[in-house]
């Protein structure tokens, strides 16, 4: 593919520009034609007319001038931005802040914004750590990856669908791809929304990957390092816990025993000398089968402390997921429930963890669910560095060929208040006050690019990884905000009324598609291997423990005191409104309780009527993106054209199998006509 096949940044705007080299600007060639030099810390953009009229003194002197140091912010990413006498000036600490700064200053341009003279705003991020988590794996497969195989691993031209299921051959001596070119493109789109740092490969650490952190692979790993490090991003690894064993011959791996510990403390210690900037590690500890601490009889936070003590010296971080649940569940058993695991396992431990530990908690407490509460950790932990997790790959959310804007509803969870009343910080602004050093919390989000088509595969996957970088670095990002931004730079010459339109489908679409495949929170009604498209009951008679509990007479699952429990784990406040369903909000009613189908929502259907008229309208609204866009022909550019309009010709088969197939099971289940007697099959 054509790494020109680009995001949101115009590859003709900016080549890369790192915080430390000098590159060339073309700003489209001919007469327009710009030069960033770099002199100590200072940057000119030089050659004139850069911002629409003004500052042109015919390339004398520069109309954009960044600056390095003595501005007085207290954040080493933020930037100043304002205008004089003619000139912008952008301002910052280091050469990371003018960075970020002067992406802000392009995407102000593309966006016709302009700073006007006299006028001047600061941005500083609201979170300090802004993490993707690659789930690529050393044969070059990805895994829940669907834009095709991994940019970082494999041979290049194979694997190119990407797959995880299972190991395939790879290269032993260079696993790596080394398409240096790519991840250099990358690296910059992930800077120019304010990433700062990136995990290579995957949580569930499988073969040779265990080998990463030790030679030979140190030097690939290190001029990776060196690649992101021009762009602000520390690379970081994920590590089995049980590597003591696997790759250090050990006969253990307790994280109380010497042996293991100097293991760890000589293993980051040769990472560290060979990578001075490398960011820390990853962990998925006792959790689907992945080694951890409790098989020792020890706690999370005895694993993560032995990790914590070999990365200090180095002031690498642990970042540590919270993923640990009961995946061999009885569904005969009304009160267990995965979606407990995570609070009974950490809250005890609150207080307990090092201060370079972070714990990696996914933002609801089941599992990257269309339809979730905050995890109720998000709400309780009082002492602990906390970095939320979001899945950018659409794993339950229409493997990037559904369009799914995700941010409206991470941005959603997020913005509900700590103490779940009415007037607490919202979570998203509650990190730094909870944590015990509070430059170690933010957000992390799995990562949805690969070789294939346009990176994410579907175009429009692209605006969930813009969005997922934009709320990182800034907390007061409406998610229509964020999607009229992406649709402005990504077609910039398809015109406003165009953007509108586009914009339009991302702000309704993670709605649609939770109306065709998530009635009321229930969840869980897709096919059991890969996630995709309906199948009713496969999770209901598992081990996995998604099920929906339907029968003739009601569905949802109870998860208050009289199930499993979960309503008691949230602040009163939201325990009281979730735990009485008079009460609860109708989105997340069968999350919660097992209701009839004829129980009233609080905007006067039945719970049976609603999922019907839910299943009708997603597809509809399917079929208005698929005319939307189908109006923008010869407006936007044949090939990302036609990639979404083939996917969304997708989507609405997809969208019309799970009306079908929901409203089926569930006329077939209650026995209740639509009241508007539709077609429902019999
Ligand atoms: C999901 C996903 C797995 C992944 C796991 C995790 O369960 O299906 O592929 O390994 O999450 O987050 O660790």
């Amino acid at each position: 593919m054509n790494v020109q096949d680009h995001m949101w940044l115009d590859p003709a705007v900016l080549r890369p520009l790192t915080r430390t080299d000098v590159y060339a600007l073309d700003l489209r060639g001919g007469e327009d034609r710009r030069s960033i030099r770099l002199r100590g810390e200072i940057l000119e953009l030089t050659g004139g007319r850069l911002a629409s009229g003004v500052g042109d003194d015919g390339g004398v002197r520069p109309n954009v001038v960044l600056a390095a140091g003595g501005c007085g912010l207290a954040d080493d990413d933020a930037f100043r931005m304002s205008r004089a006498d003619g000139v912008l000036r952008i301002e910052g600490n280091t050469s990371l802040a003018l960075l970020y700064g002067f992406y802000a200053y392009l995407r102000d341009l593309v966006l016709g914004r302009v700073v006007r003279e006299g006028d001047g705003r600061t941005e500083s991020p609201s979170h300090p750590m802004r993490m993707i988590d690659h789930w690529d794996q050393i044969d070059g497969t990805v895994e829940r990856g669907y834009g095709g195989a991994s940019i970082f691993f494999g041979i290049p031209g194979e694997n190119d669908n990407g797959s995880y299921e299972h190991e395939r051959p790879w290269n032993h001596a260079d696993p790596f791809r080394n398409d240096l070119g790519r991840l250099t493109w990358y690296a910059r789109l992930l800077a120019s929304v304010g990433v700062n740092g990136i995990v290579l490969n995957n949580v569930n650490v499988r073969g040779g990957a265990r080998r990463l952190i030790v030679e030979p692979y140190l030097d690939k790993v290190a001029e990776l390092a060196d690649l992101f490090d021009g762009f602000g991003i520390a690379v970081y690894l994920s590590v089995h816990f049980a590597a003591p064993i696997s790759v250090g011959g050990l006969s253990s791996a307790d994280p109380c025993d010497p042996d293991v510990r100097a293991w760890w403390m000589h293993t980051a210690k040769a990472i560290y000398e060979r990578i001075p900037q490398f960011g820390g590690f990853l962990v998925k500890a006792d959790s689907e089968g992945e080694p951890g601490p409790h098989e020792y009889g020890r706690t999370q936070a005895d694993g993560a402390n032995m990790l914590a003590e070999a990365l200090r010296p180095y002031g690498g971080r642990v970042v540590w997921r919270a993923f640990v649940y009961d995946c061999h569940l009885d569904w005969r058993d009304r009160t267990r429930d995965r979606a407990v695991g995570a609070y009974e396992t950490f809250q005890p431990l609150d207080g307990a963890f090092a201060d370079n530990v972070c714990l990696q908690i996914k933002f609801g407490p089941v599992d990257f669910q269309t339809c979730e509460p905050a995890n109720p950790l998000l709400h309780s932990l009082r002492a602990t560095n906390i970095v939320v997790e979001f899945q950018i790959a659409a794993e339950y959310l229409g493997h990037q060929i559904d369009v799914n804007f995700a941010p409206a509803q991470w941005i959603d969870v997020m913005g509900q208040p700590v103490d779940g009343g009415s007037d607490g910080v919202p979570l998203s602004r509650s990190l730094r006050a909870r944590a015990l050093d509070p430059a170690n919390v933010g957000y992390a989000g799995v990562a949805n690019v690969g070789m294939g088509a346009h990176w994410t595969g579907g175009v429009f996957a692209q605006a969930s990884l813009y969005g997922f970088g934009r709320m990182c670095w800034d907390a007061g990002l409406s998610a229509e905000h964020i999607a009229d931004e992406w649709a402005a730079l990504t077609f910039p010459g398809a015109g406003r009324n165009a953007q509108g339109k586009i914009a339009a489908i991302l702000k309704s679409s993670n709605r649609t598609y939770r109306d065709y495949t998530a009635p009321l929170g229930v969840g869980w009604m897709f096919a059991r291997e890969d996630h995709y498209g309906p199948s009713v009951c496969a999770f209901e008679y598992d081990r996995w423990g998604g099920v929906n509990r339907a029968d003739r007479d009601g569905v949802g699952v109870d998860r208050t005191s009289t199930g499993s429990g979960l309503t008691e784990q949230y602040p009163s406040a939201l325990r009281d409104l979730y735990a009485d369903p008079a009460r609860c909000p109708d989105e997340l009613l069968l999350f919660f309780h097992w209701v009839p189908y004829g129980h009233v929502l609080h905007g006067g259907k039945t719970v049976v009527q609603h999922i019907y008229d839910t299943h009708f309208a997603g597809v509809e609204r399917v079929r208005e993106y698929v005319a939307a866009w189908d109006g923008l022909r010869g407006v936007i550019d044949g090939p990302r054209f036609e990639n979404v309009a083939e996917r969304l010709r997708m989507q609405l088969d997809n969208a019309v199998a799970w009306r079908d197939q929901i409203n089926t099971f569930f006329h077939r289940m209650s026995g209740v006509p639509d009241e508007r007697g539709r077609e429902i099959y019999p």
